[in-house]
């Protein structure tokens, strides 16, 4: 089902790790409708992933950049310019990793280094990205910046422990910062607030497949899986959304607006 939304526009994916990723579903779509992109990750995920299969069935260059990283990303606006032939007219931030959760660190009992690098990694990369892109003009005007985020920057979810705060900073500096990319070259930066998906992020967090079975049940249309969350990047990166920006837009089945479903309490 392509329309060519996406016609000609050049793209900077970040995040693909395997074909279970969300940014492997949107990095596939894009192309679909018509982009060119880059692809990116941490140098480490380069070596342990499958995104050099990526590359090669999208004919993708692929650059490394560790998203903490100024360096890093620097020469991947640099190179992704260079590769794709001018400004950049979409961002795929689709990044997370919490150093707590995977050494199963309680949420009272946190370690605070780790917690600085959960923060760095998971939000402040999103205003490390923006910010370098300002700094390089390399965003074209009306380009649309996407990031992914959950429901827990909101409401309470124990498990998702100190990624409910690397979320809600990351949805806080899409607001501040999609104001200074929209006054300065009506750039768009938007999150979207993503259903329970099967990847290696998500499945990190204890207990997921109950809770995932539980989100897919209150929600009247089910969980969204990544193909579908795919399909709204796309609209979110073309032309048809060039007034949305500074949103936290939920992307869910309509799980945000529940309280509760009569098919769950029936269950008990
Ligand atoms: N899976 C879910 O249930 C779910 C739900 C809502 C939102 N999200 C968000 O979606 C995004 C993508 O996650 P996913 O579920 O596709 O999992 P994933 O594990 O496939 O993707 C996470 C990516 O972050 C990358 N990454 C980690 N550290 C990095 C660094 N320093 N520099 C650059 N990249 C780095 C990893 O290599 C990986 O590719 C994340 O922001 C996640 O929090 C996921």
């Amino acid at each position: 089902m392509a329309n060519q939304l996406l016609d000609s526009k050049r793209g900077i994916i970040f995040g693909a790790l395997d074909e279970h990723s969300i940014a492997w579903k949107v990095a596939e779509r894009c192309k679909e409708e018509g982009a060119i992109v880059t692809l990116t990750n941490a140098p480490v995920a380069l070596r342990m992933g499958k995104i050099q299969e990526l590359g090669e069935k999208l004919d993708a260059e692929i650059i490394p950049a560790d998203a903490t990283n100024i360096d890093d990303l620097t020469d991947l606006f640099k190179k992704s310019m260079n590769s794709l032939g001018g400004k950049i007219d979409f961002v795929l931030h689709s990044i997370g990793m919490s150093v707590n959760v995977r050494k199963q660190k309680p949420y009272t009992d946190l370690n605070y280094d780790w917690m600085q690098k959960s923060l760095d990694i998971s939000a402040i990369s999103f205003h490390k990205v923006m910010q370098t892109a300002f700094h390089q003009d390399a965003l074209s005007d009306g380009a649309s910046v996407l990031a992914l985020t959950y429901i827990a920057a909101q409401r309470v979810f124990p498990d998702y422990s100190e990624m409910a705060e690397a979320k809600a900073l990351l949805e806080s500096f899409a607001r501040s910062f999609g104001y200074h990319l929209g006054a300065a070259k009506n750039i768009r930066v938007n999150t979207i607030s993503q259903s329970p998906t099967r990847t290696t992020a998500g499945s990190g967090i204890k207990g997921f497949d109950t809770f995932f079975d539980y989100a897919d049940k209150m929600s009247p249309l089910g969980n969204a899986d990544a193909s579908s969350c795919a399909d709204f990047c796309v609209v979110m990166f073309s032309d048809l959304t060039r007034m949305i920006t500074m949103q936290n837009i939920y992307h869910d089945g309509g799980f945000s607006s529940m309280g509760m479903n009569p098919a769950l309490l029936n269950e008990s």
